[in-house]
């Protein structure tokens, strides 16, 4: 039977950290106050990188890791609501930049959740045999989509990216279980507006969109832990495994909260949750492969984890990936 398979993993972080204290210089907030409601004690914010450019760096690194040459990659998907432009797509630029001349290359939306829907895309293509060697990131910068006055949202994001290789096998080893949902009905608690529709024909100027991120803090985590659980169980059942048989939970870097409070309800020590939230704040469609990548390093063929996320949509999902 053929698998996808994961065979390295790779992340790139701008180098400018921004500590809570930072923050304080401009904004009227507190080390205290972010600390106790979120866990998040830094993040990195580009100086001027795009999106491409951190993507790009990522996707090396994952290469690397991989020991595969760019111009064997068949398919790039890149998960990111924060696009360098519209088109072409992050992935096509990042195609473009790696020399990866025999790829497929297309960008997926699904805010915090994106990388685990590029992931299901590339897994359900690698398994048919359609693609041999995917490269699959998630990649964001926060920053520009973030009203640096708003201090409800703006201590919340950083900018990152996370890239993983996968490579069609013959075996078990792989992407055990995968599972995505969305629920639209909710998709006003968290947006980024974009550009207005303005034109000749327009009969009357709808009220301009703000194109800043906004959220609905109780109701996103209200969603984030009913969302986390529910998914988690699924892939847990569709591959007829045990949480005891886990060794990490990769779990998208909200909001320590978060993931305290699922912890709590699946009965479960939080020390299997992989969390580096305090260091890069929520990077959305980036946070769950960096967070991978440096989770990689403590793995073992055979180790067993679930990557679960949930974001902006409202969508969410989970992994079960045997390594
Ligand atoms: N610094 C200081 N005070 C602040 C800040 C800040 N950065 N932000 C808000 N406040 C103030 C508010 O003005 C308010 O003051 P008031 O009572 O005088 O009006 C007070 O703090 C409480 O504000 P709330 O918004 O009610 O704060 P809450 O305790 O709910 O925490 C938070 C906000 C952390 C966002 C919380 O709602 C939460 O954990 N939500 C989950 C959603 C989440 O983490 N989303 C992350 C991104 S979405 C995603 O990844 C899918």
């Amino acid at each position: 039977m053929i698998n996808a398979r994961i065979v390295g993993a790779g992340r790139y972080l701008p180098d400018n950290i921004v500590s809570n204290d930072d923050l304080t210089k401009f904004m009227d907030t507190s080390d205290e106050w972010i600390v106790s409601r979120t866990g998040i004690q830094g993040r990195r914010i580009s100086e001027g990188e795009d999106t491409s450019e951190l993507a790009t760096k990522a996707a090396f690194k994952a290469l690397d890791k991989a020991k595969i040459k760019s111009e064997d990659v068949d398919l790039i998907i890149v998960a990111t609501i924060t696009p360098d432009m519209y088109t072409p797509s992050t992935a096509c630029i990042v195609q473009k930049n790696i020399k990866a001349h025999k790829a497929t290359a297309f960008d997926v939306s699904a805010a915090c959740t994106g990388f685990l829907y590029a992931l299901s895309v590339a897994n359900a293509m690698v398994k048919t045999g359609q693609h041999k060697i995917a490269l699959v990131i998630g990649a964001e910068v926060l920053s520009k989509v973030m009203n640096w006055k708003d201090r409800s949202t703006a201590v919340l994001f950083g900018d990152g990216a996370g890239a993983v290789i996968i490579k069609a096998e013959e075996g078990n080893c792989g992407i055990k279980s995968i599972y995505t949902m969305s629920e639209g009905d909710k998709g006003n608690s968290l947006e980024v507006g974009a550009v207005d529709v303005v034109n000749p024909f327009v009969k009357e100027q709808l009220e301009k969109k703000y194109p800043y991120i906004t959220m609905q803090g109780g109701e996103v985590f209200k969603f984030a832990t009913r969302a986390m659980i529910d998914a988690l169980n699924k892939v847990l059942k569709d591959a007829g495994e045990q949480l005891e048989n886990i060794k990490y939970v990769v779990p998208h870097q909200a909001n320590l909260r978060i993931i305290s409070y699922a912890a709590k309800k699946l009965n479960i020590n939080i020390d299997k949750f992989y969390i580096n939230l305090n260091k890069y704040g929520n990077t959305s469609g980036a946070s769950i492969p960096i967070a991978l990548a440096e989770v990689s390093e403590k793995l073992e063929p055979g180790d067993k984890i679930i990557l679960v996320g949930f974001g902006g949509g409202l969508t969410y999902g989970a992994a079960l990936i045997e390594w």
